[in-house]
């Protein structure tokens, strides 16, 4: 039996596009542990992706929305609410896109208009998220709020390219949040850094699929699969982590802590 972590815990869950998508497992996760929430996308996501399917499945209503905008994110959290009946205990901003990746633009020749795109939608957009909620008093005290990075955003992956900037950024507004949601109403802001996974996303960054041999060989316990990152975003989201924010928390079977693992060379 599943342990109900989250009984009784209102959410929000952005980002699922498709069974590979790490917020589809969060999704799952906070279902069979007891949360009642609402599933956001863009509507274009919603056009090409497959959130019918898992919001159906999981009774949960969708309301898309443009995490660029900050009038969709406006109605989304006013209906997720009435929807829910009550503030909201937690939330996940599992959103990522670059053009110049998608384009395969190389890092020294990027379109700069596409580049404040990315940002916009990666990071800018959690920002805006949290000021809406902010402003919005529509955060429970001792919510949760996460968004998903990666550790480019501390070291240099070449093919990351501009995503490495926009996580940076990311982070930043997490801890800054962090501060302001805290004196607010203990509300927790956190990162989770994840492992190179199988999604859309991931697999969208050049030499994806060499990269993720490599991370795995080199993380002791090997790349974190998306369930277990779920279980672990569950644990953020419950009661027993409420002194926790303000963090960029590493989920990567040890990667982040590596130097050198001699099974690279022997191979
Ligand atoms: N896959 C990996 O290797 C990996 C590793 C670490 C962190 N992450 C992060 O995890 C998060 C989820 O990505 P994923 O790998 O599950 O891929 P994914 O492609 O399944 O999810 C990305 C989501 O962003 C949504 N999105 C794009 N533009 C949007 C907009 N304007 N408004 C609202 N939503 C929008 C997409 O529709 C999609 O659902 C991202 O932040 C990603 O950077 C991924």
């Amino acid at each position: 039996m599943t342990p109900q972590l989250l009984a009784g815990k209102r959410g929000v869950i952005f980002g699922a596009l498709d069974e590979q998508s790490i917020a589809w497992s969060i999704a799952e996760v906070c279902a069979a542990m007891g949360a009642k929430f609402t599933l956001t996308n863009a509507p274009v996501a919603l056009r090409f992706g497959q959130l019918n399917t898992l919001a159906e499945r999981l009774g949960a209503t969708i309301i898309p929305a443009d995490a660029t905008s900050i009038g969709d994110m406006e109605k989304l959290f006013q209906q997720s609410e009435e929807i829910l009946g009550g503030k909201i205990d937690f939330v996940l901003h599992a959103i990522g896109m670059s053009l110049n990746v998608r384009k395969k633009n190389e890092y020294t020749n990027l379109n700069h208009d596409w580049m404040l795109k990315t940002f916009d939608i990666s990071a800018v957009s959690f920002h805006k998220m949290c000021q809406v909620l902010y402003k919005g008093d529509h955060m429970a005290e001792w919510g949760s709020i996460l968004g998903l990075t990666y550790i480019a955003a501390q070291r240099t992956f070449p093919d990351y390219s501009e995503m490495a900037e926009s996580k940076a950024l990311l982070e930043s507004f997490a801890r800054s949040f962090g501060y302001h949601f805290a004196e607010k109403n203990k509300v927790r802001v956190n990162t989770i850094s994840q492992s190179p996974t199988m999604t859309t996303a991931g697999q969208g960054v050049k030499g994806f699929d060499k990269f993720f041999g490599y991370a795995d060989t080199m993380s002791p316990l090997g790349n974190a699969p998306a369930l277990d990152c779920a279980n672990y975003c569950a644990t953020l989201f419950s009661d027993l982590t409420r002194y926790v924010t303000m963090q960029n928390l590493f989920h990567d079977g040890g990667f982040s802590s590596m130097g050198m693992n001699p099974k690279l060379i022997q191979e």
